[in-house]
């Protein structure tokens, strides 16, 4: 490996292990595709499967030429952003003014009324120092990116499945979120209209798709991961009762953090065990807990704490690990300013981490053993993304194309764009380039910005749909 073994035997014997447990080679990535493919399709059947495959009443692509002023609230897992976008009449392009609240932890697991009531205050604020006064806005239509899996039997209704990323709010699974979203907006005195609920993977699909037509598939690998793509109708036999001509097109919000959530295929360490049975919501976002952004750093804590407490080799020996000890103190961001760490030898920028957050002074092989489980957990996860992205793909028969990706883990983690990129060639098959600038075939690009450009294109395909007396 790229540092090189550590001279402490027991050290050197625990990375092996780890490299055993964390490692995921060509053939079991094959294989985990494979099962996605079929459990894909058996999410769009009546019967349904573990992924949810939830369609979204997003009927088309944009053509470019959509316009208008319109509102986007985008409520994810760690920020609240509020958006105006002004799709303008030069093609494909917009105007965007936004302001960024913070999500307060305590609100993810708090009350219901308080979640809904903080969000309409930042839409107010938002509005008020934008317009100056409520009373004119009225006209303005909203798309509000929500980012959970929710039954939508409309575009403006989801009912909410059920919570993700750490969220558990009593009162909202089994519940249509729009009223009581509307309801907090209208103690306010806004009358807003949410003219479409959206997800953020089915807002970076169209936000994607109206700059670049070959983008066929929006991911998001940030706090939480998942991904959608359009399908036809036809092929969705939970619709079948709708009637709607077989080639209508239909954007599908995946939902694949549930992958795997029976345990079939995915290779789980006993730090994945760990980590779901800790959760609100053990036994589901099976996928997801190995990827997101939200568990890359409790998975680098539980790995340490072990090797810490349970194992020979003790590492930290001696040192007091009272703040590490902490469940979720540390984010992915740790593991990224780890892997960042340019001096290869000494790992300074690791030790002063490790020193200022922490306050462990890693030995020298302790600090490599950190490093090389930090490379491990991330090429795990972006090695994973990978079949989800192949399997859609080939689903829908994509030999090339274009996919749209966000999030903090896609956008901000060292090497995940090349770790993902290599494993998608294992998978696919491809053969070795010729030229290494050469495009592979399907290639995971950065997105544009869906909950923002891309919820206003929403509302703006919905009120044309609307228009032109289609549902
Ligand atoms: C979680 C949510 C999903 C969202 C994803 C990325 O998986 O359930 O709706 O798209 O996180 O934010």
């Amino acid at each position: 490996m790229a540092l090189g073994s550590v001279g402490d035997a027991r050290l050197q014997k625990e990375i092996e292990e780890l490299e055993r447990l964390f490692t995921i080679d060509t053939e079991k990535l094959k294989k985990i595709t494979d099962h996605f493919g079929h459990e894909l399709e058996k999410g769009l059947t009546v019967e349904g499967g573990s992924i949810p495959m939830n369609p979204t009443w997003v009927m088309s692509y944009p053509t470019g030429y959509e316009t208008g002023t319109y509102l986007a609230l985008d409520m994810g897992g760690t920020n609240l952003r509020v958006c105006q976008v002004t799709l303008t009449d030069a093609k494909s392009e917009f105007d965007i003014i936004q302001s960024k609240y913070r999500m307060p932890e305590e609100l993810k697991t708090g009350d219901a009324d308080e979640l809904w009531e903080y969000i309409a205050d930042c839409l107010i604020q938002f509005i008020e120092t934008h317009h100056g006064d409520t009373a004119n806005i009225e006209k303005l239509p909203l798309g509000f990116t929500f980012s959970y899996p929710a039954t939508q039997n409309y575009i403006d209704a989801g009912i909410l499945q059920r919570w993700t990323k750490g969220f558990n709010i009593d009162g909202v699974e089994g519940q249509n979120v729009v009223p009581m979203f509307e309801a907090a907006l209208k103690r306010r005195g806004a009358p807003i209209k949410l003219t479409a609920l959206i997800n953020d993977t089915t807002g970076t699909l169209i936000a994607s798709a109206y700059t670049d037509p070959k983008m066929k598939i929006g991911c998001i690998f940030g706090t939480g991961c998942n991904a959608a793509y359009m399908e036809n109708c036809g092929s969705i036999p939970k619709l079948a009762h709708y009637n709607l001509p077989p080639d209508t097109p239909m954007a599908i919000n995946c939902e694949w953090g549930a992958f795997d959530n029976e345990h079939q295929v995915l290779p789980r360490t006993p730090y994945d065990t760990a980590i779901d049975r800790e959760s609100p919501r053990p036994g589901q976002q099976a996928f997801e807990k190995m990827i997101a952004g939200l568990y890359l750093g409790e998975l680098f804590r539980l790995v340490l704490v072990d090797l810490a407490d349970n194992h020979q080799v003790h590492i930290f020996q001696g040192q007091s690990i009272g703040a590490l000890r902490k469940a979720y103190s540390l984010d992915s961001s740790f593991l990224s300013a780890i892997e960042e760490d340019p001096d290869k030898d000494n790992l300074s920028e690791t030790a002063d981490l490790f020193q200022s957050k922490l306050g462990i002074r890693p030995s020298k092989d302790e600090l490599k053993l950190v490093r090389r489980t930090a490379e491990l957990i991330g090429t795990r996860a972006a090695r994973l993304s990978a079949c989800g992205v192949a399997a859609i793909s080939r689903k829908k028969g994509y030999k090339t194309c274009h996919v749209g990706a966000d999030g903090s883990v896609f956008n901000k983690y060292p090497h995940f764009k090349s770790r993902g990129a290599v494993a998608l060639r294992e998978i696919l098959d491809w053969p070795d380039k010729s030229d290494p600038k050469e495009e592979d075939p399907i290639e995971i690009l950065a997105a544009e910005d869906g909950s923002g450009v891309g919820a206003a294109l929403i509302a703006a395909l919905t009120l044309e749909r609307v228009k032109k007396g289609n549902m």
